[in-house]
């Protein structure tokens, strides 16, 4: 059993999907593990660590052609695909909502694709959570952008010179993410408020020493799905979260955004008005932005200045924390990919009707398998 880990294609992606702990554990499974040469250089892990913790260096035809097991952190390029195995278990975060185009050509490709960020928010599945481990370094990482973007201090200081105010800060969307920005903007001195559309948010907020600040009336109460993610609001309700925001956001430094609904585009919150009705210097951070954007200036990648001079970071980023979260990233996959494996014949052993694999499963066996993403007429 061959466990194959190549360097991620895209050239903004800086992380990596096992780490020397990682590639230790899967050794002890019985597992042979062959890493592409410099595939964990932009996370800080060199080939001689892969090579002590275990790790076999090799081309990245090599690793493709052999693996049983592909880990990767993206979905699998067209000519990733065409160098693989038929049957080989492809384990990656596989972005897939809108893209069934990419998912077709998995099937054709015959792996069995397994999209990571599709696993049930369950307890057993908690150690696998890629989503939760990388929304919380980046919302860490989002409060650190715009601290070093904003051109003032966060904390209040009382100087010889005089007193400093602190920041405010404004945190929409208090998921993971959120929560994160809102505990490290505290940290670092700032005045924290924060919104949300699911009303369980308001006592984690608080807790955190943060204000809760929503438009609370009857939708508000049941926008939370069973799942526990947000629902799309009405357009009514959305009107109303807008007025509030507007009024709120002209009087902010610093706004993080991180609101996000799952297969469905970002909620757009932050319009260029109200953006430009925040006063020079300030900075908004959307977090949002690979999904369309909570902000309507963000751009991917970039930092948008207005002519009013508020800046708009549009970073990915966790690939700006590559080594911290490659090795939270590694962990999940190690946890998910321990499920798959036979411990007693140190062989692959999936059992096709477990939940989680039921849950991530995009394709087998030349074709799409997920209910989400069958074709119409095969579902
Ligand atoms: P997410 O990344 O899907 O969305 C981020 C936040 O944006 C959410 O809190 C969502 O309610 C909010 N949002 C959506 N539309 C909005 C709008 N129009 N205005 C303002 N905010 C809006 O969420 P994430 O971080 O994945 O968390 C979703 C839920 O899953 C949370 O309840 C979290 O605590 C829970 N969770 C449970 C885990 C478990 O294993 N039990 C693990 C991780 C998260």
């Amino acid at each position: 059993m061959l466990i194959g880990v190549v360097a991620e294609v895209d050239p903004s992606e800086t992380r990596v999907a096992a780490t020397p702990e990682t590639v230790k554990k899967f050794a002890a499974l019985g597992a042979d593990v062959a890493i592409q040469h410099g595939a964990g250089l932009k996370s800080g892990v060199t080939d001689a660590d892969y090579q002590a913790a275990g790790a076999r260096l090799a081309e990245a035809g090599q690793v493709l052609s052999e693996a049983d097991i592909l880990l990767k952190v993206r979905r699998p390029t067209e000519s990733e695909l065409a160098g693989l195995k038929s049957g080989a278990l492809v384990v990656a975060s596989m972005d897939p909502y809108g893209r069934l185009d990419a998912i077709e050509a998995m099937a054709k490709a015959r792996i069995a694709a397994f999209a990571m960020e599709l696993l049930p928010r369950i307890t057993r599945a908690q150690s696998m959570d890629v989503l939760s481990s990388q929304a919380n370094l980046a919302g860490y990482r989002a409060v650190i952008d715009a601290a070093a973007e904003y051109g003032r201090a966060l904390p209040m200081m009382m100087t010889p010179a005089g007193t400093v105010p602190a920041a405010k800060a404004f945190i929409m969307g208090v998921g993971v993410a959120g929560l994160q920005a809102i505990a490290t903007a505290r940290r670092l001195g700032a005045v924290v408020t924060a919104t949300d559309v699911r009303p369980a948010t308001k006592e984690q907020v608080e807790s955190l020493g943060a204000k809760f600040i929503a438009v609370e009336d009857e939708e508000f109460k049941q926008a939370e799905t069973a799942g526990g993610y947000a629902k799309e609001m009405s357009k009514a309700y959305q009107a109303k979260q807008a007025e509030l925001v507007a009024a709120h956001i002209a009087k902010q430094d610093i706004v993080i955004a991180t609101a996000l609904i799952p297969g469905r585009p970002a909620p757009l919150l932050i319009t260029a008005d109200m953006a430009r009705s925040m006063r020079p210097g300030s900075v908004i951070v959307d977090l949002a932005v690979e999904r369309g954007g909570n902000c309507e200036l963000a751009k991917a990648g970039e930092t948008v200045v207005t002519e009013g001079g508020v800046k708009i970071v549009g970073y990915s980023n966790v690939t700006r924390l590559a080594a911290t979260a490659s090795s939270l990233y590694a962990r999940n996959l190690y946890a998910f990919v321990e499920t798959l494996i036979d411990k007693a014949t140190k062989s692959l052993a999936v059992k096709w009707d477990d939940e989680l694999v039921k849950a991530t499963l995009l394709t087998r066996d030349g074709a799409i398998v997920h209910p989400n993403f069958k074709p119409k007429s095969a579902a």
